[in-house]
């Protein structure tokens, strides 16, 4: 991807394969707000037609953390790829023995960790010499997460800390209420950065001497202020339930702060990547202050809503004319491009086309690839699934119904759902029809389900689904309910 073809761009994805595929040295502006270590759970941003909230598998907002054999695997090669990257001997070092410090007493941390260690390190390559990055936490993890920035980027091009408060969400009776986020904000080579001063209203008591007469000086309500340059703690309001900015996203960030950072980091016509994009902040303030931009989300329904709210409907701009999307298959040529490059991510979209949930891993696990919620009784508050299984091989034998049926005993789900990206043949595809049929049906109210049902890929891209109760075909079960407000309550 060279620097032109890759401007204003949104990416469906991980962002770490997204990177590896991008120009080194072409990005001035990096601002990323990835899930942060808190355990909370950002599920309930989506319910059912029943009003459940949904179990917890569902992968955007996967902000539980632990080290299984992707993770290991990845905390093992850190090392050699932060030598890869031209980082020093010494700092690698460092962090090997951070990592194995953290093994032993926080894996759940290391797990969280090494997965941003890991895009950091690609972030690091991204950056021109004159670009920076503002890595936005809060207090779970910063100190963690400067450590590894300190590491990545250098401990001299460390710019500031900066504090962003705000008073939106609950309150604890038994501390302070936890009321801000922290910006990491570094310099790819300090000295060489670009930075444009902010100023700040600084109020006094009185006027102050010579300002007198000066009515630029005195607000609205008469106070006295001087223009000072801005400090690194920002207080500013976060998007609450009336904010008009809202768009329903549980994490959106308010516009003034993105507006901050790129007016003080970019100049105009830059290019600016958000790598965990969300519902796209960072993006509409970039295109308002003429930047060119990247956004990457690895949820689909970010990616969609995305472009339809922020991009269409607010800054009206057209999808293929002024911007594009990619990493969404519309053709099955499309479908068969992504898996041969990325068997996960195919899987990924796959289940996500049928409004199902992703629960497969990168790394092969034999487990089943996502789920499909319902509710079989009205008023259950336990859901029931239809377990779903990918796959994307030409030769796929009669054996993986076989499992699959094996497997919906295993973990008692009524429903099995079967997604090929080839078509079987009019013969296998009998002998498919035959085995499937066995499993019988599910009778929710009335209606027969057939227990194991098959989509083709060509199907999924006309639009059809999978039958299960609680569902019309064709429409989808899941859907984006007002969520819960921004940053949520400490
Ligand atoms: C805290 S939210 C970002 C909110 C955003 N700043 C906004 O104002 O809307 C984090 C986002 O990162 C996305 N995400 C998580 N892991 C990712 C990955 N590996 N690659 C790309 N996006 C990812 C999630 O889907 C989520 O939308």
């Amino acid at each position: 991807m060279n620097a032109t073809s890759q401007k204003n761009r949104l990416y469906y994805g991980d962002c770490l394969t997204i990177m590896q595929g991008m120009e080194a040295a072409s990005v001035d502006l990096i601002y990323l707000d990835p899930p942060f270590n808190s355990k909370r759970d950002y599920n309930a941003i989506y319910k059912d037609e029943t009003g459940l909230p949904l179990p917890d598998q569902i992968e955007n907002f996967r902000d539980i953390w632990k080290m299984d054999v992707e993770r290991v695997n990845a905390v093992r090669n850190l090392p050699v790829l932060m030598r890869e990257h031209g980082i020093d001997d010494r700092a690698a070092e460092f962090c090997r023995l951070y990592m194995e410090a953290l093994d032993k007493t926080q894996p759940a941390m290391l797990a969280y960790l090494s997965y941003m260690a890991e895009r950091l390190i690609m972030m690091r390559g991204l950056l021109k010499s004159t670009g920076s990055i503002y890595l936005h936490c809060d207090p779970t993890a910063s100190h963690y997460l400067k450590i590894i920035m300190d590491v990545i980027f250098g401990q001299g091009n460390f710019l500031n800390e900066i504090i962003w408060s705000y008073r939106t969400g609950g309150v604890s009776k038994r501390w302070f209420g936890r009321k801000h986020d922290v910006l990491l904000y570094y310099a790819r080579s300090k000295g060489s950065h670009v930075f444009h001063v902010h100023k700040e209203r600084s109020y006094s008591t009185s006027a102050p001497p010579g300002f007198k007469e000066i009515k630029k000086h005195q607000d609205e309500h008469g106070r006295w202020y001087t223009m000072a340059s801005m400090r690194d703690v920002w207080e500013l309001n976060a998007i609450g339930r009336s904010s008009k900015e809202r768009l329903g996203y549980a994490t959106q960030k308010p516009l003034v702060l993105l507006e901050r950072i790129i007016q003080a980091s970019s100049n105009e016509g830059d290019l600016v990547l958000d790598p965990f994009c969300g519902c796209a902040t960072t993006i509409e303030a970039a295109h308002r202050l003429s930047r060119h931009w990247i956004g990457i989300d690895i949820a689909i329904h970010a990616v969609k809503r995305v472009s339809r709210l922020r991009l269409t409907e607010r800054l009206r701009l057209a999808a293929g004319k002024d911007y594009r999307i990619e990493g969404i298959p519309l053709t099955l040529e499309g479908a068969q491009d992504l898996w041969e490059r990325d068997k996960y991510h195919f899987q990924k979209w796959a289940v996500e086309q049928t409004d199902g949930f992703v629960t497969g891993k990168r790394t092969a696990d034999g487990g089943i690839d996502g789920r499909i919620y319902f509710a079989s009784k009205l008023g259950d508050k336990t859901l029931s699934s239809m377990i779903l299984e990918v796959k994307g091989g030409k030769n796929v034998g009669i054996d993986v119904v076989r499992n699959l049926r094996a497997a919906m005993d295993r973990e008692k789900a009524p429903m099995a759902g079967l997604i090929l990206l080839h078509d079987l043949g009019e013969r296998k595809l009998d002998n498919f029809r035959r085995e499937m049929g066995a499993a019988g049906s599910l009778e929710v109210n009335g209606i027969n389900y057939a227990r194991i049902q098959l989509l083709t890929v060509a199907d999924i891209l006309d639009g059809r689904k999978f039958k299960t109760p609680g569902r019309v075909a064709g429409q989808s079960a899941t859907q984006f309910s007002a969520p819960v407000s921004t940053p949520l309550d400490k």
